[in-house]
């Protein structure tokens, strides 16, 4: 049995307690959160679990073998390296930390003390998003031209950390996930439309090899929750719709393509609409949360490196650091390092 401490009990964080009830190889023996309203409320859901409002208690414990990072963005790195250099596994949620330097520290510690480092990327085990890999995936999808998503909704406003952190580090994973590949430039606007000191809403492009370009549309002050990409290819298109439980992934085999060449008076290619039909593929109903808590537990138990390794947390957070720098210079392209 692998006994885990949660830290940080918050909006995300108990989720976790649910999911692990669910997974038979690990249980939750501690949970940690400064707060005592956030603990209390464990307390009455779970009565079984011990509480603390001191994480350090985790870190000291021998019965603990590892720990969910669950608190504010800015101190994961802080508190996911006390957790590795105590011996525990570590799962951090997104963004493994915010700073490059960081990130690259955590990925040495857990190197250094042979431990698990996996991060809380959950998108990557999205039934919807695995089918968009596997669509892309087929010789028959062709070539990808463009991706883009939208992640869009009234609230929650965070305090801590802006809308790219906290919302387009979702699109980052998936996007370097179907891709296969980190982005070479990025160039993005945002806007602190409260008056606060972060950016509320942001419109980021990255631009990948091979003229593949990218574009995210990450806000937390607009009317609709939109939780979508669109993968357009030579031969097929995709639309993956997070929030659409019945038809979570479309397929549109619709395109564009050149038309059976007659002479026409300008000697051009000409460009037809062509038509096709629109497939809704199976996708398998399951929990992200839940596979994200069952890989983490599967590669404690087996030594195995996760999906989402502390280099996959790296190379989203190099790719929100340039975005940062380019929103700083108004939109300039900046190089991810
Ligand atoms: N993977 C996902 O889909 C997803 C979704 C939402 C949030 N998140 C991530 O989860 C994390 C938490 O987000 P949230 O929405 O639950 O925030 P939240 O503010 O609701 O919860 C954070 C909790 O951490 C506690 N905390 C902060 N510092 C602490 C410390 N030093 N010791 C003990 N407790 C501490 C706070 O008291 C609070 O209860 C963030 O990193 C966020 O990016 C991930």
């Amino acid at each position: 049995m692998i006994n885990v401490a949660l830290i940080g009990c918050g909006y995300w964080g108990i989720n976790y307690v649910r999911v692990f009830s669910e997974i038979p190889e690990a249980q939750i023996v501690l949970a940690c959160d400064a707060s005592e309203e956030r603990l209390r409320v464990v307390r009455e859901r779970y009565p079984l679990i011990q509480t603390t409002a001191n994480y350090e208690e985790a870190l000291n414990s021998r019965h603990v073998d590892a720990a969910i990072v669950a608190t504010d963005a800015f101190s994961h790195y802080q508190i996911a390296r006390q957790c590795l250099m105590s011996g525990k596994h570590v799962l951090v949620e997104k963004p493994l930390a915010t700073d490059v330097s960081d990130s690259e520290s955590l990925i040495q510690v857990a190197d250094e003390q042979k431990r698990i480092l996996m991060v809380g990327h959950t998108f990557l085990y999205n039934a919807g998003v695995r089918k968009m890999k596997e669509l892309v995936s087929r010789d028959d999808f062709g070539r990808i031209y463009y991706v883009h998503a939208t992640r869009t909704n009234m609230g929650p406003v965070r305090h801590d950390v802006n809308a790219v952190w906290d919302l387009a580090s979702h699109d980052i994973a998936i996007f370097n996930y179907l891709l296969d590949a980190q982005p070479v430039w990025v160039s993005a606007v945002g806007s602190k439309v409260l008056g606060g000191e972060q950016e509320d809403v942001a419109f980021a492009t990255l631009g990948y090899l091979n003229e593949v370009i990218a574009n995210i549309h990450a806000s937390w002050l607009d009317p609709n929750k939109v939780r979508g990409v669109v993968v357009v290819g030579s031969q097929r298109r995709i639309v993956f719709d997070d929030l659409n439980n019945v038809e979570r992934v479309r397929i549109y085999e619709k395109g564009v393509s050149p038309a059976p060449m007659e002479a026409d008076s300008f000697g051009e290619f000409r460009l037809l609409v062509r038509d096709g039909d629109i497939i809704s593929p199976r996708v398998e109903a399951s929990e992200p949360l839940r596979n994200v808590t069952a890989h983490f537990v599967e590669c404690v138990a087996s030594g195995s490196r996760p999906l989402t390794d502390g280099y996959d947390g790296l190379h989203v957070v190099k790719v929100m650091s340039a975005i940062q720098g380019s929103m700083n210079l108004r939109g300039a392209p900046v190089t991810v390092g």
